[in-house]
């Protein structure tokens, strides 16, 4: 085996989806490279429940084969009352009120915020996190001190203040390491090795606490914090829920099925009611190799990759042949929780919440009391699912409640939807508005599970829960547009849903036309759908309507914005994660506009009351080559956070792309300079 350094291999021509070459080979394992995972055909078990197949036949096993206090981000994140004495550095009410940026060309290399606004990073790559760490020094990297400094690629981000409102804990996720702007070339064998552990301190979560003078203005990390904590490749988590033990879960390392080490690919997330963090594991498979192929690795993506991480030349787990360690991938693509007010509490990993790409999960509180979580499963043509609790939230702040409250997502049914237009007849593919008016209609939330126990004939309950991907693809679950954020408005309940792109819409031989709530063919811009439940949050009915079809509107006929003039809107691409603010609007960043329109992926605010419904400004813009990750919006605290996430990806050490965050050789004036992934603060700084 030849040993170097997985230097990149841009496959130039391949970048159809939404990324860079970089983007698609390290964060995703080239997922749009590859073939189809979902090459079903759909059709519903209910249609094929009467034909006798066996289980073998239904899942089509290859040899291997054996298978409220109703509350979210803006309104948990909102601080408490001024701190006595304190002066607010912006005066009440006029915190966010902005006039929206011009959108910035893709080589450009800067942090860009409305006019009289601020920036600052609260914390980069590298930072210490604890009392005995190291400071960050490019030139002497190790696994070691990557291990108490905030990992790479900051993507998914909470802010959580204590009461005091100055005090707090900010709370992210790490998807995955840029090695070409992270290091220079090597070939020796033992920095090679070295580094491939670092990747793995590197990767993950981290909780660190935040302090600041008075409440309204910007925060500070704080090393040494109590709560202070980082999560690796290497950290335990404890399974949960029916899965939990199963022998789908069991490896030479760990015959009970019930602990795994680490957590991978950690994307979008969200913070609970009870005060917790839940992450979703996404692109797991692209750090394993797996040779011998089954249906179920090929559903998953899993394949006898060469890994970016090179993990599988030096620990057996990420080589899925080794003896003992087949069903080690099966171990990732769940939705964590963590605990960040507890530094010693085992993190989780809940199976009940089904294995797929997740993307993130966002909580609610049902009239009932249940809770109800949204999920996406990103990847072309893969499905939206939504979680329902077994027992119910306690609203009470006693170690007892947040005992009871801690095991919610161990126990529920899991359902997957199935959309319905009202106006399928006339959906070409075009984008073209139906007559209606309207890209709407019905849906269906189909359980895969009923009672905890598996809905799917053919399937054990393990099974729908471990292959959650072969389940829903029985359920004749509909082929979405990558859903990436799903996140129900806590003023409204309705729910929204980022639809990144699908470049295989419509695409001969795919199996996935163009149906009235992905209307695009070859979507490349991506859109945003506005679900509203119609028998409960937690019921299975739903009403839904296409809020944004995003794109450059003047360039692109098929833009749509809620009706909203297309002439006084920011143009917009590839929706990712999504937020809201107090008064209930949506903030959408993006991930992929560079490639698609041209500019700098962004930060951007919709009204969805109102006459203003539909109008898409731009808030922020982030530097050449990053994405924008993990928005986070105190409004009434006059701040706004983004995690910033692979600037400077399409460069090189030796050749930055970007300087960011702080403009200045990373090393302090040396020869070699580099990026550094950063979770950056906005605030209005100067009088509107
Ligand atoms: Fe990590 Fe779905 O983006
Ligand atoms: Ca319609
Ligand atoms: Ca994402």
């Amino acid at each position: 085996m030849t040993l170097e350094h997985p230097r990149l291999l841009p496959m130039a021509d391949h970048v159809r989806g939404k990324r860079s070459a970089v983007t698609c080979q390290l964060k995703c394992a080239n997922a749009c490279l590859g073939d189809e995972c979902n090459t079903s055909s759909n059709p519903s078990f209910r249609d094929i429940a009467s034909v006798a197949l066996s289980r073998r036949a239904l899942l089509g096993l290859g040899t291997a084969g054996a298978l409220a206090l109703i509350v979210g981000d803006a309104a948990t994140d909102a601080p408490a009352a001024q701190a006595a004495g304190a002066a607010p550095a912006v005066p009440a009410g006029a915190g966010l009120s902005f006039g929206p940026i011009a959108p910035v060309d893709k080589a450009v290399d800067a942090f860009v915020v409305p006019e009289g606004f601020s920036w600052s990073p609260i914390i980069r790559w590298g930072d210490p996190l604890f009392a005995d760490s190291p400071a960050f020094d490019i030139h002497s990297q190790t696994a070691a001190a990557q291990e108490r400094q905030f990992g790479y690629n900051n993507d998914y981000l909470a802010i959580v203040p204590d009461a005091s409102g100055t005090s707090g804990v900010l709370v992210c996720n790490h998807e995955y390491v840029n090695p070409n702007i992270m290091f220079p070339a090597s070939s020796d064998p033992a920095v090679l090795e070295d580094r491939a552990n670092l990747y793995k301190a590197a990767q993950g979560m981290t909780v660190v606490e935040l302090t600041r003078p008075a409440v309204g203005q910007p925060w500070s990390y704080v090393q040494g914090g109590a709560r202070n904590r980082r999560l690796t490749v290497e950290t335990e988590f404890e399974l949960t829920g029916r899965a939990a033990g199963s022998t789908l879960l069991k490896t030479i390392d760990d015959p009970s099925g019930r602990i795994v080490r680490g957590t991978l690919g950690n994307c979008a997330g969200g913070l609970t009611p009870w005060g917790t963090i839940l992450s979703g594991e996404e692109n797991f498979n692209g750090y394993f190799t797996a040779p011998t192929v089954s249906a179920e690795r090929k559903r998953y993506g899993l394949a006898a990759l060469t890994t970016s991480t090179t993990w599988e030349r030096y620990d057996p787990r990420f080589n899925a042949d080794n003896p003992g360690y087949e069903n080690e991938p099966n171990r990732f693509g769940y939705i964590v929780e963590i605990d960040p007010q507890n530094p010693t509490a085992m993190p989780l990993k809940h199976t009940a919440m089904g294995r797929f790409k997740h993307e993130g999960a966002n909580v609610i509180v049902g009239d009932d009391g249940k809770v109800v979580a949204y999920m996406g499963d990103d990847e072309r043509n893969d499905y939206l699912y939504k979680f329902v609790s077994k027992h119910k939230y306690n609203p009470k702040n006693n170690p007892g409640a947040r005992k009871q409250n801690r095991r919610l997502l161990s126990d529920g049914d899991l359902y997957v939807a199935k959309f319905t237009g009202n106006s399928a007849a006339e959906i070409d593919g075009s984008g073209r508005l139906p007559s209606d008016g309207l890209f709407d209609g019905t849906g269906e939330w189909v359980a895969l599970t009923h009672k905890g126990e598996s809905a799917v004939p053919g399937m054990t309950t393990e099974q729908v829960l471990v292959y959650t991907r072969l389940a829903a693809d029985l359920a004749g679950a509909t082929k979405m547009d990558r859903c990436e954020d799903v996140e129900p408005s806590l003023a409204t309940g309705k729910v929204y849903i980022a639809c990144t792109n699908n470049s295989d819409r419509g695409k001969a031989g795919k199996n996935a036309p163009a149906d009235e709530a992905n209307p695009r063919n070859g979507n490349r811009d991506g859109h945003v759908i506005e679900l509203t439940e119609v028998s409960g949050q937690g019921g299975t009915r739903f009403a839904w309507n296409i809020l944004l079809l995003c794109g450059n509107p003047a360039t692109d006929s098929t833009t749509y914005f809620a009706g909203y003039p297309k002439e006084q809107v920011s143009p917009i691409s590839c929706p990712d994660n999504v937020a809201f603010d107090s008064e209930g609007n949506l903030w959408i960043s993006t991930d992929g506009a560079p490639s698609k329109i041209g500019t700098n992926d962004g930060l951007f605010k919709v009204p969805l009351e109102g006459p203003e419904r539909g109008r898409v400004q731009q808030f922020l813009s982030v530097p050449r080559d990053a994405e924008t990750c993990g928005p986070v919006i105190h409004d009434q605290d006059g701040l706004v956070f983004v995690a910033v996430q692979h600037p400077g990806e399409e460069g090189a050490w030796e050749a930055p792309h970007s300087l960011f965050p702080d403009y200045v050789d990373a090393d302090g004036g040396g020869k070699f300079r580099a990026p550094r992934p950063a979770v950056v603060q906005s605030w209005r700084s100067s009088a509107l």
